[in-house]
């Protein structure tokens, strides 16, 4: 393994790709090689670094040099100026670019709109490589999936999800470990595990950036949710509008199942689990549970009477577990650090933390995390910036259009869920 000195991270979000990311990169990697530099720097693309506003963006580490609205341009200044002469390229600092007022803010980790936020879903979202799983597993991915297969029973497992009280985070808000329980109940040949990747929302990017930015997360988490309910086949359904998700989704599986993780006789425990990935084609309603089961079979996406519900009756007849993209990429951790730890995070009633996607006419439109608790005044101000050129607030739009359209007087009310 070799050991580089710096370590260039570029932003492979949706948002800094169609700002030209890629391109940033190939300049950076060019000019590397050009200056000898191959063997000391690493360039790396992530996900989502979640300050979209700011992008296409470029951190360079140990210091955590944080570059925004980079262009492919500025690629051979990066790489000459502070990769080989060790010069902070000033003007394309992120608080440098926005206001006169600091030229002290340089590093991401004094960047406010980082500080003001927990990370867990999007704990690995531009931090590692998307499609490298060597990465993932070295930030602690699969960890889970090896402690539930080798030490947990699955009844085990869904009282720990049971007791983080993690609620599903697609719409409803059910309790996860609940549902898991219901799955496991039902006693069948064949059982399946689907994730909803649907996201129709218009507006909506968070279960698009978990899957672009740490794809492993979510396939790790449906791996563990099959073997606690006694399933041996996953489905992920993704609108085929979201290309760098369904590709980075594809390459993850494959080096799952290269690696034993997904497959037959997963970590030699004689588990075995697969996933195939259901391509949407872009209707609101396949986001329904139901709809979204008749569209995995091939059929036109109506929602079906529920009771019975996929849990006894889902996908082919069969029992199913359906969980939306967020709420799996909360499994691991929960695992890892225990339901306590996760059951601390949050409110009495509302635990861990949420994902929005700030959109519209806000400062810093991006991807934000925040405990449960925390005031939308907090979000859209604090860490969102509050309206742009001095204007006044006047609505806010939550949960987009199956949620409500907030006043300001609901601005100091705790978000939970
Ligand atoms: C019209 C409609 C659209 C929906 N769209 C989505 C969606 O895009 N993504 C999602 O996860 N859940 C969506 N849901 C909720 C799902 O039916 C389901 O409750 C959820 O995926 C379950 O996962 P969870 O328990 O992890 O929240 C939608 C529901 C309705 C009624
Ligand atoms: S897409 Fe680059 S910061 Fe969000």
């Amino acid at each position: 393994m070799r050991l580089y000195r710096s370590h260039v991270l570029i932003c492979g979000g949706t948002g800094c790709t169609s700002s030209r990311s890629n391109e940033i990169k190939q300049e950076m990697e060019k000019y590397i090689t050009e200056f000898g530099l191959e063997n000391e720097v690493q360039v790396v693309m992530t996900g989502c670094f979640g300050l979209c506003e700011a992008g296409p963006i470029v951190i360079v580490y140990p210091e955590g040099t944080f570059y925004s609205r980079v262009k492919v341009e500025d690629a051979k200044r990066i790489v000459e100026e502070h990769l080989l002469k060790g010069r902070i390229v000033k003007d394309l600092l992120y608080y440098e670019a926005i206001t006169e007022v600091s030229d002290t803010v340089k590093a991401v980790n004094e960047v406010e709109f980082y500080a003001k936020q927990m990370r867990i879903a999007l704990k690995n979202c531009g931090v590692i490589d998307p499609e490298s799983i060597d990465e993932y597993i070295a930030v602690d991915g699969y960890k889970a999936l090896a402690k539930v297969l080798t030490e947990m029973t699955p009844e085990q497992v869904i009282e720990e999800i049971t007791k983080s009280r993690l609620r599903g985070r697609g719409g409803a808000g059910f309790p996860t470990g609940k549902k898991w329980a219901f799955a496991a109940s039902y006693q069948a040949n064949q059982k399946y595990v689907a994730c909803n990747a649907d996201e129709g929302d218009p507006g909506a990017f968070m279960d698009r950036s978990i899957l672009e930015g740490t794809p492993h997360s979510v396939l790790e988490a449906m791996t563990i949710a099959g073997y606690a309910i006694g399933a041996s086949k996953g489905y992920i359904y993704v609108r085929a509008e979201y290309p760098i998700a369904v590709k980075r989704l594809n390459i993850a599986i494959k080096q799952a199942r290269e690696y034993g993780l997904l497959g037959e006789n997963i970590l030699g425990t004689g588990f075995n689990f697969d996933i195939e990935i259901r391509l949407g084609a872009g209707a609101f309603v396949c986001g329904e549970e139901t709809a979204l089961i008749e569209s995995i079979e091939g059929k036109r996406g109506m929602p079906r009477v529920r009771p019975p519900f996929p849990a006894e009756k889902g996908i082919w007849g069969k029992p199913t577990l359906l969980n939306n993209v967020e709420t799996y990429a909360n499994i691991p951790a929960i695992i890892n650090n225990g339901a306590e730890w996760f059951a601390s995070i949050g409110t009495e009633d509302s635990k861990g933390t949420k994902v929005f996607a700030l959109g519209g006419k806000i400062k810093n439109t991006g991807l934000v995390e925040v405990p449960m608790g925390t005031t939308l005044r907090e979000v859209i101000y604090g860490i969102g910036g509050g309206c742009p050129n001095g204007k006044k607030f006047k609505a806010v739009q939550t949960g987009g259009p199956s949620g409500g359209c907030l006043p300001e007087k609901y601005l100091d009310t705790p978000i939970s869920y």
